[in-house]
């Protein structure tokens, strides 16, 4: 991150302690601007969630494991950057994160403590295959065989992540993503894990925000490998479609029992004017980052996404492909954090792209952020933002399940990830309790429309919240906690925060007011 994005997010989330309405989002509680995104209390008192919801947490290798070097393991695109000064802020690493390698016996008890019935994990691709080709490194297996059945055992269902950003370096030195052959050897990867793990998992998806890898990764610079090139995120993008529908096939040919889903971001868009630009460029948000690779699995086919003709060209588009990525969804997964306001840049110039942080957050980005989809995304501040500078936005996941309810026929819905970044920290005078009251009032408030989603007929059948631990936060290093936990990092002694507590009652009663 450079420095113009660092004071992009300070300044974001200094606005939002400042914006933060009376409603208990504020760090002091005596601000009294109006929230026009605030959730009603008596429709967080009536939410209600189906018998047999499907309450979880969500996790990944990288964030959380450490022993980045043991058993085995292949060095990753993550290992890397964190290595290389100047990348990650703090100049921290994931070497160790929350040494979940080793501690995962405890955490996954904390998980049953807290009545979880789901818990997405993903696997370290280096750890299977250190360098991304060929036979399996078996220690690395019997890892994740050995966690799966710690997971049976506590009566959750482990639910798998085959990729979470964490590439082989030696298959970026081949090329990384733009690469089209990655897309069969990440489909041999799929079919070793179905072998070994298929016989308890059968909740699979092949890639954690598959538009983050291709741009974040190849364009903005922004994460592992740093990349800054347009077409490199459009060659990264067509492998990473043609991967999805592959590692699918290869999934349900080693294990009958294998469903395949996805974890997509997903973020609505709301156009900034009512003008016609503006609505078209809202449609491009949405078709680029929202369902471009969940069209190409259910159609074979790529949404427009673009100012004038698809550039097939540019992606590496052969004929046929459409076939390869063809791969229709068991169920649609997608995460939901916050939302996003587009505008048409298309008739401006082009200058160079739009400025990202380590996560997502587009600054100004004359005559749009790419070449191609020639629009300008932009997170709003008229709610409250959290302390990791995200808009609290409740509505918006009511008006994202909707509409893929609408969009894609009725599909069954997990929402794969969702939460908030706030730093709460154990309190001394209240014996070492963490009450972190806002991120409490974040899941009341999204919960309670996501509960009237599904009341408005979504088929929606299970909430993973991001996440069970504190832990490394990607470019942002340690200075985000997302956790229920909270990650002591000096010693690994892990706290429930009270909103683990709370999460823990809803997961038994299915309601908010808990
Ligand atoms: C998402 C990532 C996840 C986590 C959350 C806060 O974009 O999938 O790994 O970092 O953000």
């Amino acid at each position: 991150m450079n420095r113009r994005e660092f004071t992009a997010r300070s300044l974001a989330a200094a606005a939002g302690a400042a914006l933060s309405p009376g409603r208990g989002y504020a760090a002091t509680q005596n601000s009294t601007a109006p929230d026009p995104g605030a959730v009603p209390d008596p429709m967080i008192a009536q939410a209600r969630f189906p018998e047999g919801f499907l309450w979880g947490v969500a996790t990944a290798s990288y964030q959380n494991e450490g022993a980045w070097n043991e058993d085995g393991k292949g060095e990753s695109i993550w290992d890397r950057f964190t290595h290389t000064p100047g990348k990650v802020r703090g100049g921290v690493t994931g070497d160790v994160a929350c040494d979940q390698y080793h501690l995962y016996p405890q955490d996954i008890a904390l998980a049953k403590q807290l009545n979880l019935k789901s818990y997405r994990f993903s696997i370290w691709w280096p750890r299977i295959q250190p360098t991304g080709v060929g036979s399996p490194n078996m220690k690395g297996v019997d890892h994740y065989s050995r966690f799966v059945d710690a997971l049976l055992e506590a009566g959750i269902r482990p639910w798998c992540t085959m990729y979470h950003w964490d590439l082989p370096q030696a298959l970026e030195d081949r090329g990384g993503w733009p690469n089209r052959e990655l897309a069969n050897y990440f489909a041999d990867y799929a079919g070793i894990l179905a072998r070994h793990l298929g016989d308890r998992i059968t909740v699979w998806a092949p890639f954690n925000m598959p538009w983050a890898i291709a741009f974040m990764g190849y364009a903005a610079g922004a994460l592992p490998p740093s990349g800054t090139s347009f077409s490199d995120f459009l060659k990264a993008a067509h492998t990473l479609a043609l991967a999805q529908g592959e590692a699918h096939r290869a999934v349900k040919a080693a294990s009958p029992k294998a469903t395949v889903g996805s974890a997509y971001e997903m973020a609505p868009a709301y156009p900034k004017t009512d003008s016609d630009d503006d609505r078209a460029a809202a449609a491009r948000y949405h078709a680029m980052n929202n369902v471009f690779f969940l069209e190409a699995a259910m159609h074979g086919r790529y949404p427009n996404a673009f100012i004038g003709e698809p550039p097939l060209d540019v992606m590496g588009f052969r004929a046929g492909d459409e076939k390869l990525l063809y791969a229709p969804l068991d169920w649609v997964g997608f995460h939901y954090y916050t939302r996003r306001v587009v505008s048409d840049a298309s008739k401006e110039k082009f200058q160079s792209g739009g400025n990202f942080s380590g996560t997502e957050i587009e600054g100004n980005s004359p005559g749009g952020r790419d070449p191609y989809t020639r629009f300008r995304a932009a997170m709003p501040t008229e709610g409250p933002l959290t302390e990791a500078g995200l808009e609290v936005w409740p509505r918006g996941i009511y008006d994202l399940v909707s509409k893929i309810t609408r969009d894609y026929n009725h599909p069954i819905i997990e929402i794969t990830e969702s939460g908030c970044g706030y730093l709460d920290s154990p309190d001394e005078e209240k014996h070492g309790r963490i009450p972190d009251s806002r991120r409490i009032l974040w899941y009341r408030e999204t919960l309670a429309e996501l509960a009237r989603a599904i009341a408005d007929g979504a088929k929606v059948r299970a909430y993973h919240a991001w996440t069970l631990l504190d832990n490394f936060q990607w470019a942002e290093g340690y200075t985000e906690r997302y956790g229920l936990i909270y990650t002591d990092f000096r010693n690994q002694k892990r706290t429930i925060k009270d909103s683990g507590y709370w999460y823990g009652r809803v997961a038994v009663s299915n309601r908010l007011d808990v």
